[in-house]
């Protein structure tokens, strides 16, 4: 099939180098050229393991290609992918702007039959608004448009596995046809056992905001559990593994730590309680995630303040600056934000990252960036370990011991193992474990 990918970000391009690998013809286009022109010349505007493969095998075989010009990613398309920015407004409301852009688009340049896919995570009820900017927008009235929701479930880092091998794919339609399109386009997932679930649009659209809210939930309540285990001397680590061995809970993001970061979780869980008071009921619940999250990371910034006293002329390490390992990307990033709460409080910060620096650096500008966890390390009178990388987990602690004016480590997310710490002297501070004073 022909298929138009508006939106070539995290989501709009994983989508085009997917869909390329199922065999279909795949224009992508974005209105920031420099982004399509990075593109076209075979760079990735951002860090995603395997992206840079798939994109290339997609270009190679003449089945992917960018386009700053939005008429000929559309103009013969079968289905056409809205994957622009839904950011948060002030009020927590989904900025939908560049949603009812992409579908004026689309409604001007199609000329034939077309699919109009929400791919990204929009408030339930958008399907509606999407389909009366079609009608008001249509070029030629034959052309018969319609709205489907198909949101993505891709993770930061595991992007390309999650887009090839998901566990379903959601679509919500309304009408056969509109499902049997989506159908042809994902037919070899459905080929290899991969479930579709076909719902009303505002069921999938629902669906998507009730994932990742849970998902969150999932993660503040192993924080909440992290603050009684500090009372109560027990250990967050097994808590949670004993929890996540009855199937019905589930281990996955049961991981206590510093709290979650990344534009999903965050924006989701203000547009679920935007859009849940716009209907008339309060998700109380949702607020509360979002509160214990922030409790986390202030959780961290107490446990410095407490091993070193003031923090004024004190030199902090802080070991990973993106929301998540595999990625560059440091939207609402736990470890940036707590970087920037010891800069406030007086201290110097000196931040490593394999991937992100560039962008942390761009975002706190008084941190200071060292090109190896070693050099920040240099005369740090603290180490947090924010951001749970490969190179992070497995650092010679010895040499840490040896570089270091105090050897106080804080563990933001329990990767370091407290035998090496007590063998080498060092006061250990996890998140929800016994601390080794
Ligand atoms: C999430 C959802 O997983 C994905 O399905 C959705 O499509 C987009 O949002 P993502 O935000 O990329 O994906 O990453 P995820 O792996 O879910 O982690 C989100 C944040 O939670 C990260 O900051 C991570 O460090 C944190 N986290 C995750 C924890 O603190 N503990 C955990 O156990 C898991």
């Amino acid at each position: 099939m022909n298929v138009g990918v508006i939106g070539t970000g995290h989501v709009g391009l994983v989508t085009c180098a997917s869909l390329a690998a199922f065999g279909h013809r795949v224009v992508g286009t974005d209105q920031d050229a420099e982004k399509i022109a990075s593109l076209r010349s075979g760079r990735l505007p951002f860090h995603e393991p395997g992206l840079n493969g798939l994109t290339r095998d997609g270009v190679v075989a003449g089945r992917l290609s960018y386009t700053c010009d939005p008429e000929a990613a559309i103009e013969s398309a079968e289905a056409v992918f809205i994957s622009v920015g839904t950011p948060p407004r002030a009020s927590g409301e989904a900025n939908l702007v560049a949603v009812e852009s992409a579908a004026r688009t689309v409604a001007r340049h199609a000329r034939g039959p077309c699919v109009v896919i929400e791919k990204s995570t929009v408030p339930t009820g958008t399907a509606r608004h999407l389909r009366r900017t079609l009608e008001r927008e249509r070029a030629d009235r034959a052309t018969r448009l319609e709205v489907v929701s198909n949101p993505e479930f891709l993770r930061e880092g595991k992007a390309v596995g999650d887009a090839l091998r998901p566990d379903r794919i959601l679509v919500g339609a309304e009408s056969e046809w509109g499902f049997e399109t989506m159908r042809r386009l994902y037919a070899p997932l459905l080929a290899q056992g991969t479930p579709m679930i076909e719902t009303n649009i505002a069921t999938a659209e629902l669906a998507k905001h009730a994932c990742n809210a849970f998902l969150a939930l999932k993660v503040s309540f192993a924080n909440a559990l992290s603050r009684l285990c500090e009372r109560a001397g027990a250990d967050v680590v097994s808590v949670v593994d004993v929890m996540g061995a009855d199937p019905r809970i589930g281990r996955g993001h049961l991981d206590a730590g510093l709290g979650y970061g990344g534009s999903c979780f965050t924006k989701d869980l203000l547009a679920f309680d935007r859009l849940s008071s716009l209907l008339g009921y309060d998700f109380a619940l949702l607020r509360e995630i979002g509160k214990l999250n922030r409790e986390a990371t202030l959780t961290a910034f107490e446990k410095v303040r407490e091993a070193l006293w003031n923090l004024e002329d004190k030199r902090i390490a802080v070991l990973g600056l993106a929301f998540k390992p595999g990625t560059d990307d440091v939207r609402f990033s736990p470890g940036l934000e707590l970087a920037s709460m010891l800069l406030e409080a007086g201290a110097e910060v000196a931040g490593y990252d394999p991937e992100a620096a560039t962008n942390a650096k761009a975002e706190v500008p008084d941190l200071l960036i060292s090109p190896s966890p070693y050099d920040a390390l240099a005369g740090a009178h603290c180490v947090v370990v924010s951001t749970e990388w490969d190179v992070i987990r497995n650092l010679d602690w010895a040499t840490a011991r040896d570089l270091m004016s105090y050897p106080v480590v804080v563990d933001g997310r329990n990767v370091v193992d407290p035998c090496v710490m007590a063998e080498l002297g060092f006061a250990y501070l996890p998140m929800g474990r016994p601390a080794i004073l």
